[in-house]
Parts: C-alpha cells; sequence; structure tokens
C-alpha cells in the first residue's frame, strides 16, 4: 500500500526561487539560507519519495477574484510554471500523479471533505521554490508532484483545525491506494511576514520557533491559532502557516523532527524549514 513516509514544512518566498534561477546562492545575503538547506536537499536525495503531496497556496496565478476554492486538488499528469508577471521561471514541468490524485480525491469526498478538482493549474512560486529548496535545479524534478491548493490570500481561510483535519483526511486516502509508493507530504508558505501596511516588514522569530518547536510537541495546540492571532503575532501572510498542519495532519501522532533550519531574513520573511519523519 502507499505510505505516507515524511512530512517538509518549508517557506516559498520568490527572491528564494530567483536566487537559485539567478546563481546567487553563493552571495554574502543568500549563503548562510542555502548552506542550511544542504542537509534538507540530501535527505530529499536519500529519502527518494515517489510522490509528494505538495500543499501551497496560489498567488492570484491560477485563481483570481473570479475563483476561489478553499481547497483545490491537481489531478492532471502535469502542470506547468505560471507566468507570475515576468515570464514563467525556467523549472521543469511537474509531472503529476493522477491515479493517485483522483484516489485521493474521491475518498476525501466520499469522506465528507468537499475539494475542488482541478484538472487545468498553472503552477507559481507557491509550488516551484518549495521544489527548488529541497531539490536544486535539476533538469528534471525527482518525483511526481500531487499540487494542493488553500486559499490562504482572501478572508476567510480555512482554520488552522480544518486544515489538520484535511491532512488526517489525506492520510486515510492515502493509505488505502492500492500502490506500494512512498509520498512526503510538503506544508508551505510562511513564516511570519507581512507585505502590506503600517506593519510591514514584521517578523516574529519567537513566534515561528515556538511554531516549529509544537509541530512535534504540541500539534494540537498550534491548531487552535486564530486568524487574528496569526495576523497580531505574525503579519498579515503569516497565515500562510495554515498549510504546514495540513502536512502534520497526514503524518503519524509520534512523527519526529529530523532537521531544521531558520533564518532571517530572507527577503520580507521569516524563512524556515523543517523535516519530521513518521516511526
Ligand atoms: C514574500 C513572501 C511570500 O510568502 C510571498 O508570497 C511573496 C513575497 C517576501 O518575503 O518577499
Ligand atoms: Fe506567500
Amino acid at each position: 500500500m502507499a505510505k505516507i513516509i515524511a512530512g517538509v514544512g518549508t517557506s516559498h518566498v520568490p527572491a528564494i526561487g530567483a536566487a537559485v534561477d539567478h546563481d546567487k546562492t553563493e552571495t554574502p545575503y543568500w549563503k548562510p539560507l542555502f548552506d542550511g538547506y544542504k542537509k534538507a536537499r540530501e535527505w530529499m536525495t536519500e529519502t527518494k519519495p515517489d510522490v509528494v503531496i505538495l500543499v501551497y497556496n496560489d498567488h492570484a496565478s491560477a485563481f483570481s477574484l473570479d475563483l476561489i476554492p478553499t481547497f483545490a486538488i491537481g489531478v492532471a499528469p502535469e502542470f506547468q510554471p505560471a507566468d507570475e508577471g515576468y515570464g514563467p521561471r525556467k523549472v521543469p514541468v511537474v509531472e503529476g500523479h493522477p491515479e493517485l490524485a483522483w484516489h485521493i480525491t474521491e475518498n476525501l469526498i466520499l469522506d465528507e471533505f468537499d475539494i475542488t478538482i482541478a484538472n487545468n493549474m498553472p503552477v507559481d512560486h507557491g509550488l516551484s521554490v518549495p521544489l527548488s529548496i529541497m531539490c536544486d535545479k535539476p533538469a528534471k524534478w525527482p518525483c511526481k508532484v500531487i499540487p494542493l491548493c488553500v486559499n490562504v490570500i482572501q478572508y476567510p481561510q480555512p482554520t488552522g483545525n480544518r486544515c489538520y483535519s484535511l491532512g488526517k483526511a489525506i492520510k486515510k486516502a492515502v493509505e488505502s491506494f492500492d500502490e506500494d509508493i512512498t509520498i512526503a507530504i510538503f506544508g508551505t508558505g510562511g513564516m511570519s511576514h507581512q507585505l502590506q501596511g503600517e506593519r510591514a516588514g514584521l517578523i516574529n522569530e519567537d513566534f515561528d520557533k515556538k511554531f516549529l518547536d509544537d509541530l512535534t510537541q504540541d500539534p494540537v495546540g498550534l491548531t487552535k491559532i486564530s486568524h487574528t492571532e496569526y495576523i497580531r503575532e505574525s503579519g498579515s501572510e503569516g497565515i500562510e502557516m495554515v498549510m504546514w498542519l495540513v502536512m502534520r495532519g497526514a503524518l503519524d501522532d509520534n512523527a519526529h523532527e529530523v532537521y531544521r533550519h531558520y533564518h532571517v531574513p530572507a527577503s520580507n520573511s521569516g524563512a524556515g524549514l523543517i523535516i519530521l519523519e513518521n516511526d
């Protein structure tokens, strides 16, 4: 049977993708961040998941105010990099896993967890930057990817608790897929940042580090963080961290931490990365 073996939490700052694309990762500004990614990339190469379920958010690339699914899953054989205004990133096309994606979709919906089905969904930095962080600059991504898109852009976003429950439903769905494949689930976005308004530039290291600690020590406590608390403590864009709770919910309760890296600043954000493995 299919099995979720690990979860990764990581920021998706677009400038990190640009640093990779333009070979700037050894410059004084970027080197401390990318040095911390080395171990994560080694882990990815050694662990070699067959499929990554990549929980991310679209930044008005595939969707707009015309259409705002709370949760959407990509079931297509491939996903093209989106043009975010300066041409699509020159990264490999994302190869999907339609069979597993449809299996998850069917199981989620029959489990009364309605999700939007996306047959055509260009993917922006929200998805491609985490892949660049974990896989560097390959000619082809090393695994298949099922994009799972969460609305964290437009109020009302789903609660952290709903995201955690979605993770649990995904775990159940994956475990009934009759193929011996290994799966990693990525929760992306964050960490603390605010790109707009009077508090633009806000970063809260203490909040971010406690969030990283609590992924193993008190994940249920994290599900109780309200929207107001995310905004107050981690800035208007800190709400992206609810996507990490989909990842956490999909792991075993006693999953353990195998690696973490936290660096400030990366563009306007606290950049965090954590790897959790099931026992
Ligand atoms: C930045 C971070 C984000 O998460 C994003 O979507 C856009 C910009 C930033 O820190 O610059
Ligand atoms: Fe973002």
